[in-house]
């Protein structure tokens, strides 16, 4: 005869996390096993689970498209919590009342028409099903089971002492003046032993007299609070109960909206219900009745609480109700960001961001809002973007210039060399375009495109110690060292390398000064001597420009080393080059090529039979 006990279990129809959450938080409150809903039904998602916590502890909670598949992974559920808005509300209820698993049904949805409001109740009825809505709350059993958000927070649950059982059944339309109820009641008396809003509509799925006669069956509850309301005849069904002896536990009751009788005309309150059409439907008629029936009415609203402690205390008097002790309550852990927006909390972050910051209205580089600077009209180039983002400043025109010729410079250079060959290969292999782009990118290292950090080190490191450039060379050939930015495969003195010219002729043209590069061409008229393939190739113009730049800008030689140290010299290939990397892979992508395999007549083989190196008595092993 009790609505809901500490096993029961609902399906959560329509994702509410908060609601479910404070379902789940109660359930730990009251030192439940299992959480009190076993599944979500979400049609918008695909079945899947979702995480939510259990005191400290997380749990996955199923969600399902369908009240069917829920139904049948769950067939001890007997509870549906209708959350789904009043356009579908009906629907989802109907279909629920299909399947006989599903023996309490509750809907929150406010504006259900009446004609349907009224088709769930008679087929619940039929069926001995109990709906509860719609436009309710829901219902408690404290101690046991709590639907949706009745009661409030969990310190008001606590407060209102609706976390463990008491001894008096309650039914109200409102679920506000349920929980201000609650409270009274808590202050008077030793609580709930069940509660419920049967919510305001003028035909609710279940009336007053459903519950109170469950109610009078339920031992558990020792008497019974009803807060009716004016609109309708519902009071009048308790009042023939009680005549009948069809209910014997005392009945407390107020029917609210005797202000009613203050206005010239009919006043619609809050609900869809609370409107007198007729004098026997004004809260006056109806608590003037029910106390001619014997039923503890009190003379005003204020009145309530000394009523409802003087029942109380008559009936524990009477040994009818014990007294409960009140037992330790496990404390419910406070959500990590509410405690951080409260300062209860401190975090240590785990990560530094000094460039960019998306929290706000908009994203910024270095302080500067994406709309500032990626139109044209504000002159911002993508070389503005790079020295925001990279070095967080902005740079003179002539720097920004170079960067970007830079980046146009090392953009390609044919499918040849060894970055776009690998690109290419792998896009033969059917691989994606980021998977061959990476296989390019690989390649860029000490000997090829990779070479601009080494440059920069080595020829900056010379000058510094004012190292002849002829000493330079010899020192670098004493320890094997190729010097990094020096040398060329196919470009030399006699077939010059002119994105070398060209960056040459820029720096010299728009550069304040150009030492670095000055030292490198010295030290370039040494190798070349020796063999005309060893030019100043484009990796070491880059490398030594880059820091007479830096140097230009008035960089400290401690930031151009860190710099250096972190590599974001061969960044300058790495961006400039993926644009030629896209392109070969897009080229393959579009004409379609057979998997690449290498000519065996353009492979040298030379394999001998291996030698056996494992002595011959050991051979049996
Ligand atoms: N410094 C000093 N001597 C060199 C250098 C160098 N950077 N490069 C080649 N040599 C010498 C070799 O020691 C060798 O000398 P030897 O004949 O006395 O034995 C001779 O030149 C030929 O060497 P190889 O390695 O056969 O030269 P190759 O022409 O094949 O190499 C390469 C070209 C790989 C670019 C080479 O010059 C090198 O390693 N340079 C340094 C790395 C570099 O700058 N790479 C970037 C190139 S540009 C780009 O990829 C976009
Ligand atoms: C390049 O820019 O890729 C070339 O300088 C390298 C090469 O081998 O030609």
């Amino acid at each position: 005869m009790t609505l809901f006990n500490r096993e029961t279990q609902a399906i959560f129809w329509n994702n509410n996390p908060k609601a479910i959450q404070r379902m789940l938080d109660y359930d730990y409150l009251c030192g439940r096993d299992t959480p009190s809903i076993s599944a979500i039904v979400q049609p918008s998602k695909p079945s899947s689970f979702q995480k939510f916590f259990m005191g400290a502890k997380e749990v996955l909670i199923p969600l399902y498209t369908s009240t069917q598949e829920a139904v049948e992974k769950h067939p001890d559920t007997a509870v549906l919590l209708n959350f789904a808005s009043f356009r579908s509300a009906y629907d989802v209820t109907k279909e629920a009342l299909k399947f006989p698993s599903l023996k309490t049904l509750m809907i929150t949805a406010e504006g259900i028409p009446e004609r349907f409001a009224r088709e769930l109740a008679l087929e619940a009825k039929n069926q001995g099903k109990v709906v509860i809505g719609p436009a309710s709350v829901g219902a408690i059993t404290p101690g046991g089971f709590k639907t949706g958000n009745v009661g409030g927070t969990i310190s008001n649950i606590l407060n209102a002492k609706l976390h463990r059982p008491g001894s008096c059944g309650v039914v109200t339309k409102s679920g506000g003046l349920f929980n201000e109820l609650a409270n009274i009641i808590s202050l008077r008396t030793d609580g709930m032993a069940e509660g419920l809003a049967i919510g305001g509509d003028r035909f609710p799925g279940s009336s007053y007299i459903d519950h109170l006669l469950r109610m009078e069956n339920n031992p558990a509850i020792k008497y019974m609070i009803v807060l009716g309301e004016v609109g309708g005849l519902a009071e009048y069904e308790i009042v023939e109960a009680v005549t009948k002896g069809l209910i014997k536990k005392p009945v407390i009751a107020w029917c609210i909206g005797t202000v009613a009788n203050h206005f010239n005309q009919s006043i619609q309150f809050g609900h869809a219900g609370a409107s007198a059409k007729k004098d026997i439907e004004t809260a006056e008629a109806k608590n003037k009745a029910m106390r001619k029936a014997g039923i503890h009415v009190p003379k005003t609203f204020n009145h309530l609480p000394e009523v409802i402690e003087a029942i109380y205390k008559d009936l524990h008097a009477e040994g009818i109700i014990q007294e409960t002790s009140e037992e330790e309550v496990p404390n419910i852990p406070e959500d990590y960001k509410t405690a951080q927006k409260t300062g209860k909390v401190r975090k240590a972050t785990n990560f530094i961001c000094t460039i960019s910051d998306d929290r706000g209205e908009e994203a910024v580089y270095a302080g500067y809002p994406i709309s500032s600077l990626a139109t044209p009209e504000t002159g911002f180039s993508i070389g503005d973007v790079l020295t925001l983002l990279w070095f967080k400043k902005r740079f003179p025109r002539w720097a920004v210039e170079f960067i970007e010729t830079v980046i146009k410079t090392v953009a390609d250079h044919g499918p040849a060399v060894s970055g776009a060959h690998n690109s290419r290969v792998t896009a033969r292999a059917g691989k994606d375009l980021v998977s061959s782009l990476v296989t390019g990118l690989l390649t860029i290292g000490p000997k090829f495109g990779g070479a601009i950090d080494g440059a920069a080190k080595y020829f900056k490191n010379a000058l510094s110690k004012e190292q002849d450039p002829k000493e330079f060379v010899e020192e670098m050939k004493k320890t094997n060292t190729p010097i990094p930015g020096i040398g060329h495969r196919v470009k030399s003195i006699r077939n010059p390398d002119l994105r070398v010219s060209c960056l040459k002729r820029f720096a010299y043209d728009s550069f304040p000064s150009t030492s670095l590069l000055d030292y490198a061409l010295r030290v370039e008229q040494i190798t070349t001597a020796k063999k005309e393939n060893l030019i100043l190739n484009v990796d070491g113009v880059i490398g030594v420009l880059m820091v007479d730049m830096w140097r230009n800008l008035n960089y400290s030689e401690d930031d151009i080393n860190e710099f250096i140290d972190v590599g974001v010299l061969n960044a300058f290939f790495v961006i400039g080059r993926s644009i030629g990397f896209v392109g070969h892979i897009l080229d393959e992508k579009r004409l379609n090529m057979p998997l690449y395999r290498h000519q065996t007549d353009d492979i040298l083989y030379d394999i001998k039979k291996a030698e056996n190196i494992i002595p011959e008595h050991l051979n049996d092993f």
